[in-house]
This record gives C-alpha cells, structure tokens and sequence, in this order.
C-alpha cells in the first residue's frame, strides 16, 4: 500500500515536470479534499457520476466509495495520461475509465450508452487550461437536469485572473451556486466549488463553439449567497 502510494506519487510528480499546465499540482489532493468534493451527493440506482483528470486516483477512492454505496451507480473516469489510466485500472478494476480529453465527454457517455450525468467532479487545473471555458460549457451542457458539477480551487489561486473567470462562469452556467468551508489539511489548503443546472431543461444554454481565453478582469466577482444542497457554505473571498 504504501510502496503503491509512493511509485503513484513518484509518477505524478514526474509527469508534472514533463507537462505542468496540464498536471497542475506537484502533489496528488489529499483524502479530506476527496471527502469535500463527495460530501452530501445522494445516488439513485442509475445515476452515472464522471471524474475528470483523475492522476493517479486521489480523489477517485472518494467517489468510488460513494458509487459503490448505491447499487446501480455508475463511473466514467476521463483522463487524458496514458500512464496515469495504466495505473487507474490497476488500482479500481471494477471502474471505468477513459483515456481521452474531457472535452469530449458527451461522445464517451455516449459511446458507453450512460445516461447525462448526475455529478461531474473535477480534478482538472481548469484556471490553467485555455480550453476552461469550451469545459465548463460543455460540462454544464452534458450534466442531466438538477446534477452538479464540483472542482477545487486551492487557496493561493483563489486572487489570480483566471480564478475570477472561473468563478465567473459557474455564475453564468448554473442555476445555484456554492462553496465548501476550507480544506485547511489538503496541500494546499482548497475550497471545493459546487453549481448545480438547473431543473428545467429549457434553460439549457449554448456551448461556444471555440475555446476561449480573453482576460476578463472586470467582472465583479463578489461572493454570492446562493447555497446548493449539500455543503456548508462558506464566503472564502471575505478571508483575502
Ligand atoms: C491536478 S491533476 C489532479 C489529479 C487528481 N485528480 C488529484 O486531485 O490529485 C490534473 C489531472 O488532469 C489531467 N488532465 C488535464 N487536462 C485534461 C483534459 N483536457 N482531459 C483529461 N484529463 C486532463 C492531467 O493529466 C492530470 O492527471
């Protein structure tokens, strides 16, 4: 177990020396942050759950435990590393998992017959992706009414640019929105941001048709108090 964490963590850090902006984080997240980005999803027999860059499968014990406590649950696993899903199927081999982008995530549900997706969870460094936001669209597009879409944004980042556009587009492509308190022991310290579609599938919005990666630095990135099931809410913006 603890030989498997370190040739785990070994490679991780490798393929972030070979690929940085892609990897995004020298060190896997921690179990407390996996628990956070699970926390208060309820499964119904059927629901499909999705993980985005999985790395070597810090997050994924969380969500696989919360799968295989609902019988009838399903999981897709996308990750774009071949060596990273080489040992993903080593280490859960009774989950699925897709060595592809994520931004092809409609097509693999497809491909597998699984219906829109009740959670998509990401570990993706999205503030770091120019395709953020052709990924979020495409998330919020590809989630079945009512589901959510959660990832981290750790402590540091939470100020730069591209984390206010991040958190811009959650307001623009989910009905409710939320925010965990802080994973104070993950390294770094990360808040989990949850938004949730809404309910009605004729607010449905449109998905830009290229990637996009202007720099908007106007909006007004205040805090809201909207609250999705689940989580403590917390305000991290009042905390800089
Ligand atoms: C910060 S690591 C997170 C790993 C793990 N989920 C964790 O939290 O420790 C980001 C992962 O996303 C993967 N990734 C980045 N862009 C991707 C994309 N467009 N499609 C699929 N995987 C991607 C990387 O290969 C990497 O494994």
């Amino acid at each position: 177990m603890a030989t498997r964490a370190l040739r785990s963590g070994f490679l991780f850090f490798r393929r972030f020396l070979a690929n940085p902006r892609t990897v995004g984080a020298v060190l896997p997240s921690g179990r407390q942050l996996g628990r956070e980005m699970v926390r208060g999803i309820a499964l119904r027999p059927g629901d499909v759950v999705v993980e985005y860059g999985c790395g070597t499968g810090s997050l994924t014990e969380s969500i696989a435990a919360l799968v295989r406590a609902t019988p009838g649950a399903r999981f897709l696993g996308i990750e774009r590393e071949p060596g990273f899903v080489a040992v993903l199927r080593e280490r859960f081999p009774d989950l699925e998992f897709a060595c592809d982008d994520v931004g092809n995530v409609r097509a693999l549900l497809e491909a597998r017959r699984l219906p829109p997706p009740r959670a998509i969870l990401s570990g993706l460094p999205l503030i770091l992706l120019p395709t953020m936001e052709h990924i979020v669209a495409t998330t919020a597009a590809a989630l079945a009414p009512g589901g959510e879409f959660r990832t981290f944004s750790y402590i540091q980042s939470w100020p730069l640019p591209a984390a206010f556009r991040l958190r811009r587009l959650f307001r623009e492509r989910f009905a409710q929105r939320g925010c965990s308190a802080l994973v104070l022991s993950n390294v770094p310290p990360a808040w989990v941001l949850r938004g949730v579609k809404s309910s009605l599938a004729a607010d449905a919005v449109a998905i830009p048709s290229a990637p996009r990666t202007t720099d908007d630095r106007s909006i007004n990135d205040r805090p809201t108090n909207e609250t999705a099931r689940g989580t403590a809410e917390a305000d991290p913006a009042g905390r800089h």
